[in-house]
């Protein structure tokens, strides 16, 4: 049976990326992956990529022997993902569409996971961090943002799920390691 997922009407996705366009003027998005650790060469998915605000940063961090994965539920992320490859040339970038919580990115594949600004949309926590625990490799790291949510909400679910350790936490987000 298909999971019940959160996709927002295409109207709210389109003023939520009208939005992100103006902010991203005054503060250019892709810095915040630069403390990722993100190395040439990487796997590294980009779980609920919106309009893919990130992935010329995450593309040139991986660089061409790296792979980025961009993949959102919305149907418009992933036309939206289209338009920047094409823009930008960004050759190592491959947009996807997420059924329920299944990524459809090869098991034990990536080094880094980050989810930025989305986990407080997720119904199913349990099924999402275990599509992550699947998609991570043994010494990967997931970078998840609390969201619009209080952080000790986020680390009880991260906690509960028994699939992850959290090694380090600053102001936004949350980097655990698989369990
Ligand atoms: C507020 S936007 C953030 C987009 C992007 N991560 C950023 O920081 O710019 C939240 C995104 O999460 C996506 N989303 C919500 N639930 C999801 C799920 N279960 N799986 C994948 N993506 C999801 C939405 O479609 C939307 O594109």
């Amino acid at each position: 049976m298909k999971q019940r997922t959160e996709k927002m009407p295409d109207i709210a996705f389109r003023i939520m990326e009208a939005i992100f366009n103006i902010m991203d003027v005054f503060s250019p998005p892709g810095k915040r992956l630069d403390n990722f650790g993100i190395k040439k060469g990487f796997v590294v998915v980009d779980y609920g990529c919106g309009p893919g605000r990130h992935i010329k940063r995450a593309s040139e961090l991986a660089g061409e022997n790296g792979k980025v994965y961009a993949v959102d539920i919305h149907e418009l992320a992933v036309r939206s993902v289209e338009k920047k490859i094409e823009k930008y040339g960004l050759k190592n970038v491959s947009p996807g569409i997420i059924e329920g919580y299944n990524s459809g990115i090869s098991n034990k594949s990536a080094d880094l996971i980050y989810a930025l600004d989305m986990f407080h949309m997720i119904r199913n926590t349990g099924e999402f961090l275990r599509e992550f625990h699947r998609v991570l490799k043994g010494d990967g790291r997931l970078i998840l943002e609390d969201g619009h949510q209080p952080r000790e909400a986020a680390r009880k679910k991260v906690n509960n799920s028994g699939l992850w350790k959290i090694v380090k936490e600053n102001k936004e987000y949350l980097e655990c390691i698989p369990v």
